[in-house]
């Protein structure tokens, strides 16, 4: 099994002072940084895009973990390949061939993940797990942070894991929204190996991010 990652969101980080963010969350133990790309259609929000990916690149070795929440999403691909993104994760809802959208990510050279929200169900990877690199399980709606975890996930994360695990290959299991200390041993137990934090990891302010994710990583 994988060490437990986290992926601070940021999200819930100071936009006014986005590089020096990243810094301290690399410096505090941040596995990988989760970037939130909201379009205010797909989602009711409205975030950032390419051009913010691209000025955070030179702030920090680790990855970028980029979660689209745009539809129509395969236009954008390229732009956030060539800005800097290492993982770029999908919605099978948003755009009409989501096999299509998985192999172009591939062909960018990306690690190519596919997300599910709270109401999408397992089953909806059954003919895409075998090319993903990654799948990141919903546990809010998306479209904000500080929302609480919802419990029926659990079931989906452990059926998620089984899938992955038949098939053999080395496929991150990443779980995004209310994660907290108990949450966080929650979806470990039921199978996660990254966990995306907010919240969780910006409360308390800069001086409290080591603490913050080392606590959630002891959580495994
Ligand atoms: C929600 C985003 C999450 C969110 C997590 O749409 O995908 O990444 O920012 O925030 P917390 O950890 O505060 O629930
Ligand atoms: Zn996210």
């Amino acid at each position: 099994t994988s060490p437990i990652r986290i992926a601070p969101s940021i999200l819930s980080a100071d936009f006014a002072r986005l590089g020096e963010e990243v810094r301290a969350l690399e410096a505090a133990g941040a596995d990988w940084i989760h970037v939130d790309v909201m379009d205010g259609h797909f989602v009711p929000n409205l975030t950032i895009g390419p051009a913010v990916v691209k000025a955070l690149r030179p702030h920090t070795t680790l990855p970028l973990d980029v979660h689209l929440m745009i539809s129509p999403v395969d236009s954008f691909l390229d732009a956030f390949a060539e800005a800097g993104a290492d993982h770029i994760t999908v919605h099978p809802e948003a755009g009409p061939h989501i096999h299509r959208t998985v192999q172009r990510i591939k062909s960018l050279g990306k690690m190519a993940g596919v997300s599910l929200n709270p109401g999408t169900p397992a089953k909806m990877l059954d003919y895409l797990i075998d090319d993903i690199d990654l799948v990141l399980i919903m546990s809010v709606n998306p479209g904000f942070g500080g929302q609480s975890f919802i419990e029926s996930q659990l079931r989906k994360i452990e059926a998620v894991r089984k899938m992955i695990d038949k098939t053999g290959r080395d496929i991150r299991l990443e779980v995004d929204g209310g994660i907290d200390m108990k949450t966080a041993v929650q979806a470990i137990a039921a199978g996660a190996d990254v966990l995306v934090a907010g919240t969780a990891t910006f409360r308390g302010g800069p001086s409290a991010y080591a603490s913050n994710i080392a606590g959630l990583k002891s959580a495994g």
